[in-house]
């Protein structure tokens, strides 16, 4: 019933695109819906690389079958365990089951522990090979991108690399699998806030990853999330390089702040103006209580600015500013040009939070930093407008 869709002669996309789940992980908005990529390997031998969210399970076999007919499935390549990728593995040995299962000693491990599953396995090691026929499939252990399991897989006979989350990105796949099929422009900035929220403390074994993936010949890439890569190889492999080194992807500055009574609100318009007015052209300015978390934290990763703003709260930061901090201390997020302000009704403390804060991240910072008591006044005003020159001098 389906039409197949080839990515080579004997590589087939078997994927399913989830327009219907409000939030990933049920945390991060999916205004694009997002797709999860599961490919078939047909040789003399049948393997399935990943299968897809439990809730896509029927539709996913049925694609299977109508790449494969009645021949039976060999191997399940296990490169994640995280249930958007195998929560179909007992669907899937129901339908066929002999299939053998195929991962490293920690995705078995997990197959057993989510699914109840230990029989019919097959345990690779880093740089094993599995033979299907023609095609070699040679497999990478990628730990902590992002879970301890990951691995990749390459297929040394026609150089796809099935590379897990790495390169993957939020986003359905809008009737196209492959990059040079379709408008690509819409995904870059998902791409970015998939890597923020999901991968973004992992950049040390990110690094490590991109490290012994670097003399993998491959040329085109099967992630499981998004399209299929293989006119933007470098482009895509130059943003995961420089994300995980925690640098910036454009230039300017994005201003956060929180404000209860509007005081710190005209205080965050002030820095923007300031920083207007010395020639940044790209200020992105997000209210913590509009703005979704998972698009600040995009645009924290995306550009080398980073400026806050909080109101004093019970003798802390406003709330969600302090869960924004939270965040990025997580992450380790690195090599940013800080600037930040605030305000208070009768005890300033979010300021002193603030400071302490930058200190702790160990990133450049302005020195110093605008507080108001109760409304906005015109020298905390000229200060605010200052923050933002001074901030513009900084990057440049
Ligand atoms: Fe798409 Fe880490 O799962």
């Amino acid at each position: 019933m389906f039409q197949n869709q080839q990515i080579t002669k004997d590589i087939f996309y078997v994927g399913v695109n989830d327009r219907q789940k409000h939030k990933f992980e049920n945390m991060l908005p999916l205004p694009f819906g997002v797709s999860y990529n599961s490919y078939l390997v047909v040789d003399e031998k049948i393997a399935l690389v990943d299968t897809v969210d439990t809730c896509y399970g029927d539709e996913f076999i049925d694609k299977v079958k109508s790449v494969i007919g009645e021949r039976p499935l060999d191997y399940l390549i296990i490169n994640h365990m995280e249930p958007d990728h195998s929560g179909s593995i007992r669907l899937l040995r129901q339908y066929f089951p002999n299939v053998t299962l195929v991962g490293n000693a920690k995705t078995l491990s997990m197959v057993e522990g989510y699914y109840g599953l230990c029989d019919n396995t097959l345990e690779v090691k880093d740089g094993e090979v599995l033979t299907l026929g023609r095609h070699e499939l040679e497999f990478y252990l990628t730990p902590m991108v992002h879970w301890p399991e990951t691995m990749m897989t390459f297929d040394r006979t026609d150089r796809v690399l099935f590379s897990g989350d790495a390169f993957g990105c939020f986003g359905a796949l809008n009737g196209a699998v492959l990059d040079e099929d379709m408008n690509v422009a819409p995904y870059w900035d998902e791409m970015v806030r998939y890597y923020a929220n999901i991968v973004g403390k992992y950049g040390a074994p990110v690094q490590k990853a991109l490290q012994k993936m670097s003399s993998v010949p491959f040329e085109i890439i099967c992630s499981t999330h998004g399209p299929v890569w293989k006119a933007h190889i470098p482009q895509v492999a130059a943003m995961y390089d420089k994300m995980s080194r925690y640098e910036h992807l454009e230039d300017g500055v994005v201003l956060v702040y929180g404000s209860m009574y509007g005081n710190t609100a005209r205080m965050a318009e002030a820095v923007a103006q300031g920083l207007a007015a010395s020639g940044v052209k790209n200020v992105v300015v997000h209210n913590v209580s509009k703005s979704d978390a998972s698009d600040i934290l995009r645009d924290v990763f995306k550009y080398k600015g980073l400026v806050i703003g909080s109101p004093t709260y019970s003798n802390e930061l406003y709330p969600a500013i302090d869960s924004l901090v939270r965040k990025l201390e997580l992450r380790g997020v690195k090599n940013k040009v800080f600037g930040y302000f605030g305000s208070f009704t009768w005890a300033g403390a979010a300021v002193k939070r603030l400071a302490a804060f930058a200190e702790g991240m160990q990133w450049q910072t302005a020195d110093f930093a605008p507080e108001e008591k109760q409304g906005l006044k015109a020298d905390t005003y000229q200060a605010c407008l200052r923050l933002g020159e001074r901030m513009a001098e900084l990057l440049k």
